[in-house]
């Protein structure tokens, strides 16, 4: 399978940073054998996806109803229309700001998929839980609470330990590679063979120097990418990282 780089810009940038990182980013020579995903706040997308081509649009939350009274809110088909094709659900920045359940993640995710969405579902351990040995079943736990009824097909899997967010702390490759392996198995006892195919992608401080010994794990399929996604010229590095090696 190609690989899978996604930016999440968070609460981050303007109008002035899409212009100058579509104008760095034309200059830089073009990947193949990866899937290259930006997902800029909201009120962006249209922008971005005047400024891109060969990029794909993502999103980073959809609301957890089809449409109605729900003021401030962002339906997934609304989404869809728009152009997005990869949507960023269940981020810990939303699990732990927004109180966003399992279960919120599930529905979220189904209608994402029943758009036609790649859901890419977010899960990982807090600091207090590595340390107590409970990330394991934590983020199995999270897991299949966030994939009740979600079909397996456009799903993506992001495996972002939340002490890794932000902080420089990247994963060790063989600590990611764990988490990573252990989803797969879970994937597996899920959907069954399908479960084989689903991408798995790790975020938490994700950057140019790191990306490459993280891509050589057999398990890791792409990365989500915070802070080093408002750079273009790190972004592509990572995203060239994920391409070298791919058949
Ligand atoms: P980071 O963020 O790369 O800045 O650690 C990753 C994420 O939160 O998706």
């Amino acid at each position: 399978m190609a690989g899978l780089v996604i930016a999440n810009w968070k609460m981050h940038g303007s109008l002035a940073l899409i212009a100058e990182f579509s104008q760095q980013w034309r200059g830089l020579p073009q990947l193949s054998k990866v899937d290259v995903v930006l997902c800029p706040p909201a009120p962006y997308l249209g922008a971005v996806s005047e400024a891109f081509e060969g990029l794909l649009l993502g999103a980073q939350n959809c609301a957890e109803q089809v449409e109605g009274a729900f003021t401030g809110e962002v339906a997934s088909q609304m989404l869809a229309e728009l152009g997005c094709h990869y949507i960023i659900i269940g981020h810990s920045e939303r699990r732990s700001l927004h109180g966003e359940t399992d279960a919120q993640v599930a529905i979220k995710a189904r209608l994402a998929a029943a758009e036609g969405l790649h859901p890419v579902v977010c899960v990982g351990e807090a600091l207090e839980q590595r340390e107590a040995g409970e990330q394991d079943e934590v983020v199995s736990e999270q897991l299949l609470g966030s994939l009740a009824h979600v079909p397996c097909d456009r799903l993506v899997v992001a495996y972002e330990p939340i002490w890794a967010i932000g902080t420089g702390h990247t994963a060790t490759p063989g600590q990611a590679e764990a988490m990573h392996g252990l989803i797969r198995r879970r994937l597996q006892e899920h959907y069954g063979a399908a479960g084989a195919g689903i991408p798995i992608i790790y975020g938490g401080s994700v950057k140019p120097e790191n990306a490459g010994v993280l891509f050589g794990c057999d398990n890791i399929d792409g990365a989500l990418v915070g802070g080093a996604s408002l750079d273009a010229k790190s972004f592509w590095q990572i995203a060239s990282a994920a391409s070298a090696g791919r058949a």
